[in-house]
């Protein structure tokens, strides 16, 4: 069958997506796939009749791809399409309601309060600084690539992140920041592939950390013990299902320095496909290719 690679959009992370669908669309092809890039910035969706698509391979990051409106619309279009469905989407997207779940289901996640744009009241910083203990991250509900968010350590800093990353969504979270180490979970067709640990000089694993220069360094195996490398994995795969998420992704994770316990951070249900991502580098790990590893993430659409 014929596969549009939809790509670019119109999100902040256009440029991700870009190289992401690129790098993907590449893949198909050499892999004797009939596949065509189709940004959904210049085309109708309507063109996916016209150009006899069978199936899409959603590589759009943010909103608007991978939130769930572009999977509601082709469930519409009776196009079937790789990755989570609406749902799952939806959820995986917004961070408050990501951590609500997990907190719902006991997994751990670190302690947040939520900023709305519409009442939020700049003298309630002090009172959040307090209770989320001296050192938070401030992150739009529903961004990616780290895009608006902010590590801050008081409350005159809180308020200006918080007014920041308003310019990107109406509500934003301010989760206690874990000091440790950050690690990552790629799932793919339910399986847990081996975790990566980033190491960054940054503040924290920002934009410029992952696209931008080549300072942060990449740990696969990531030096846990066997026995942690199996609760993360189970962490990670109870934490997808959870959100209702399917098909491939990504779980983000901080591993406290002191306890050793692992805090959720977010999911990712169409993660970064550029042959220097985190989710290839995890397949390259486990002995997949970049190539089987895209046509295994094409398989997605047929379950
Ligand atoms: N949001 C980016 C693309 C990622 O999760 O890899
Ligand atoms: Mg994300």
């Amino acid at each position: 069958g014929r596969v549009a690679v939809m790509l670019g959009g119109d999100s902040a992370e256009r440029a991700v997506s870009l190289n992401s669908g690129n790098a993907v669309l590449k893949a198909l092809l050499s892999a004797g796939v009939d596949a065509f890039a189709f940004d959904t910035a210049e085309r109708q969706l309507t063109d996916l009749i016209s150009e006899k698509v069978d199936r899409v391979l959603i590589m759009l990051h943010g909103r608007g791809g991978e939130d769930g409106s572009m999977q509601g619309a082709l469930q519409q279009l009776g196009i079937p399409y790789t990755g989570s469905g609406v749902l799952g989407s939806a959820l995986s997207m917004d961070k408050i309601h990501t951590k609500q779940i997990w907190q719902c289901l006991q997994l751990p996640t670190a302690k947040y309060e939520i900023a709305v744009k519409s009442r939020f009241e700049a003298g309630s910083c002090g009172a959040i600084m307090n209770k989320l203990g001296g050192k938070v991250m401030v992150k739009p509900a529903r961004e990616g690539s780290s895009i608006g968010m902010a590590k801050v350590t008081s409350a005159k800093q809180l308020e200006t992140a918080i007014q920041d990353a308003f310019k990107y969504d109406n509500q934003v979270l301010v989760e206690q920041f874990i000091d440790g180490r950050e690690f990552t979970v790629s799932v793919v067709q339910g399986k847990a592939l081996p975790s990566i640990r980033m190491s960054t000089p940054h503040t924290f694993y920002d934009y410029s950390a992952k696209y931008q220069d080549n300072t942060t360094e990449y740990f696969c195996p990531s030096g846990l013990s066997d026995e942690q490398e199996s609760t993360l994995a189970q962490l990670c795969t109870d934490a997808f299902d959870a959100l209702s998420a399917t098909g491939w992704g990504r779980v983000d994770v901080m591993q406290d320095s002191q306890t050793e316990q692992f805090y959720l951070l977010e999911a990712n249900t169409v993660p970064g496909m550029t042959e220097k991502s985190l989710v290839p580098k995890a397949a390259a790990a486990a002995g997949i290719s970049f190539q089987e590893l895209v046509l295994a993430v094409l398989a997605t659409s047929m379950e």
